[in-house]
């Protein structure tokens, strides 16, 4: 595993990024001590076992150890009594007896790449990573389903698909926010651009007031919204997005 530095995207919110070896390497050649360093829960461990194709076996098991070697830089040595596993949303969670109130947290994989976003205080988080790949454009068109987010991307002329992507994380990013499952589809999400500044908007009561922060990332790919960080280091050209749906605020002490 190759875990950068985080980058402060937030107050008091990091986001990191894992590699692995795609193939031969880490979980593969050595499952028993990668499954000992994951700490799967309960639940995680029945989803491993569950999972059939290697590729996506592999990724989960990569995403869990991903997640201990973050919380072991980011908490020391409370990092032992957190467990962490996902709500019956599959939202996942941060469970300790011993330490609280614990950090937000956020998960996100494509290709060999893990993406966690971590928060020490209440803001719910939500983080989406796109390994770039050859263009999907008809798939990623259907995301583009608001008058103006079309426009947008119309506008973006000869760089649509970086457009719909970017597009693609960010209300991926919004939608884990929210720790909802089938009751918000997509749709009822949307972003409104103005000057170079996107306000994501939800189309549900529960969530019509909600406040966002937003922070769009790349990897040696084309930003297309200004303010995005460019990481220094990685490993594959990958974009992504970091969302925080603001609240009212509750830091995570170390004791
Ligand atoms: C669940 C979903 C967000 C996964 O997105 P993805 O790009 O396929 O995969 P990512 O790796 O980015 O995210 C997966 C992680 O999201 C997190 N997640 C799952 N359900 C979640 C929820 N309800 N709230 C917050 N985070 C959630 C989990 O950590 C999951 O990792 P795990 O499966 O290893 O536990 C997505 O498939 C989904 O259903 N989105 C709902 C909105 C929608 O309809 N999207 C379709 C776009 S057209």
């Amino acid at each position: 595993m190759n875990l950068a530095d985080p980058v402060e995207v937030f107050p008091d919110c990091r986001l990191w990024l894992a590699y692995f070896d795609d193939g031969s390497g880490d979980s593969v050649s050595s499952p028993k001590s990668a499954l000992a360093e994951a700490k799967l829960s309960v639940r995680d461990q029945l989803r491993w076992q569950q999972y059939r194709p290697a590729t996506k076996k592999r990724q989960f098991l990569n995403s869990r150890r991903a997640v201990r070697a973050v919380l072991q830089r980011e908490l020391g040595d409370d990092a032992a009594h957190i467990q962490f596993d996902s709500d019956s949303q599959g939202c996942p969670i941060l469970l300790s007896q011993q330490v609280g109130p614990w950090p937000q947290i956020s998960l996100s994989h494509s290709g060999n790449a893990v993406a966690i976003a971590i928060s020490m205080n209440a803001f719910p988080i939500g983080v989406d990573i796109e390994v770039v790949e050859p263009l999907r454009a008809d798939a990623l068109r259907l995301i583009a389903s608001h008058p103006q987010e079309r426009a947008w991307c119309d506008r973006e002329t000869g760089r649509e698909s970086d457009a719909l992507a970017t597009l693609w994380t960010i209300k991926e990013a919004v939608w884990k926010t929210l720790h909802c499952r089938d009751e918000i589809p997509i749709s009822e999400i949307s972003i409104e651009f103005d000057r170079g500044i996107l306000t994501p908007c939800v189309a549900n009561s529960a969530f019509q007031d909600a406040k966002f922060r937003t922070q769009l990332f790349v990897f040696e790919c084309e930003a297309v919204v200004p303010e995005t960080i460019r990481l220094a280091a990685g490993d594959t050209p990958l974009r992504g997005c970091v969302m925080q749906r603001v609240t009212e605020p509750h830091r995570y002490d170390a004791p």
